[in-house]
């Protein structure tokens, strides 16, 4: 499942001892495998083979440009959702016929660079969006093509932050919306409405949610073959669930088994757009204990990360594994809540686990932050965010430098009328 290990009881990332790396970059620090991030890509690859799909890897789960440049060197195309992603797809050097752009809030800035870049395909999520899209494209003189996110009003039974298909999400539009405009592509004269774009959620362990939107969607699409609306592209989303304590999510050979009968004698281009599934595996968080606090009803293990580098935890209630960079078996287990060093009682990353006696300075890696670790990273209480660093084989790079204190007001002045 990923290439972090214990070898003589010291915690590897492939070939290189975690610990080295810890010791030459400093904590926190995100520490990342090529190998896992290439294999999770090359299963769905594998998986999905017989339809010759396109992955556009979701880039907002980890978009670091050296994770970016590997997986587009392996064939994958990227989902981008901002501007910002649009422009490190293109340093790391991805075809624009590779690039789906969704996001309920696109700017006319952004559309028009996407537009100026020639993106593959705009997935679009409202009709005020298609009119600004449409305006953008006939001013520049080019034809967009659009693929419209239906809202196939399904519980994906995840974390409610991250349930997307449901009727009331802000996502997507209904079907009697998309199929209205299907039906008056004359008005649209900037744009080819040729694909249609579904994604109900994030970390779906199970694979009947999938199975209900794509059957939705199918119909839907049958439903437009009868009044002679051709579609081109079906992007079927991201949303394939992790492990991340004990849960069995599909496999993409599982996934694939079910997925694919349903496309027997269709012939869309299909897009996935899998983000966690590459990345989640694939990256871990590590810290050093600062203090070991003892209370009347708590151990507190005190770290120099916290809820700053990885929210996940006291946003979504989420489970990532604590493990020691040096396991020693014989110690004592102890139960101990793993907290941050930022004012506010949100700032946990793990509570009641069971973790050998810790002391300070040794060192913890929080598992499984490859996906929506470091992007969701923020400078509150002015810590500067911490370094990456991509492990391949025995070598590794910074592929990020850690922040530092004065870059992290670089941006701010103090104006005369209040320094007077
Ligand atoms: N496509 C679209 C349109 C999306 O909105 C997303 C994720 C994906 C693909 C990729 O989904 P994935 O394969 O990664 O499940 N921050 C949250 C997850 C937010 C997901 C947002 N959209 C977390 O940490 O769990």
């Amino acid at each position: 499942m990923h290439d972090f290990f214990y070898k003589d009881n010291e915690l590897y990332c492939e070939k290189v001892r975690v610990r080295d790396i810890a010791e030459k970059t400093g904590t926190p620090v995100y520490i990342y495998s090529y190998k896992t991030f290439v294999e999770h890509l090359e299963k769905i690859q594998k998986a999905f083979r017989p339809i010759k799909p396109l992955i556009c890897y979701s880039m907002k789960a980890n978009s670091n440009l050296a994770i970016l440049k590997s997986l587009v060197q392996k064939g994958s195309g990227l989902d981008i959702v901002s501007g910002g992603e649009l422009y490190r797809a293109k340093k790391a050097g991805c075809p624009p016929e590779r690039i789906v752009y969704a996001g309920v809030g696109k700017t006319a800035e952004e559309i028009e660079e996407a537009l100026r870049s020639g993106i593959l395909l705009f997935n679009v999520e409202s009709v005020p969006e298609l009119e600004t899209i449409n305006r953008i494209a006939r001013r520049l003189k080019k034809i967009a093509n659009i693929s419209l996110r239906v809202n196939p009003g399904i519980d994906p039974q995840t974390h409610d932050h991250i349930a997307t298909g449901k009727a009331e999400s802000k996502f997507g539009m209904d079907m009697e919306t998309a199929e209205k405009i299907f039906l008056s592509p004359g008005h649209y004269k900037a744009l080819c409405l040729c694909g249609v774009h579904v994604h109900i959620g994030s970390q779906i362990v199970t694979g009947q949610p999938f199975i209900e939107a794509f059957w939705k969607v199918l119909s839907f699409i049958d439903e437009l073959a009868k009044e002679k609306v051709k579609i081109k592209y079906l992007n079927l989303g991201g949303g394939l669930g992790v492990i991340y304590s004990t849960e069995n999510p599909q496999t993409a050979d599982e996934f694939a088994k079910n997925v694919l009968p349903l496309f027997k004698g269709r012939q869309y281009q299909v897009i996935f757009e899998p983000g966690r599934f590459i990345s989640a595996n694939g990256g871990i968080l590590v810290g050093k204990v600062l203090y070991i606090k003892q209370t009347k009803v708590k151990n507190f293990a005190i770290v120099d990360t916290g809820m700053h580098d990885l929210i996940r935890p006291t946003l979504y209630g989420a489970h990532h594994e604590v493990w020691p960079l040096a396991k020693d078996e014989k110690a004592a287990k102890w139960v101990y809540d793993v907290v941050g060093p930022i004012c506010e009682s949100g700032d946990f990353l793990a509570k009641d686990r069971h973790i050998q006696e810790l002391k300070a300075d040794d060192y913890l890696a929080f598992m499984t932050a490859g996906a929506y670790g470091f992007v969701m990273s923020s400078n509150y209480n002015s810590h500067p965010r911490p370094a990456e660093v991509l492990v391949s084989g025995k070598q590794f790079a910074v592929v990020r430098k850690r922040e530092t204190v004065p870059s992290l007001v670089a941006g701010e002045t103090i104006p005369d009328f209040v320094s007077k």
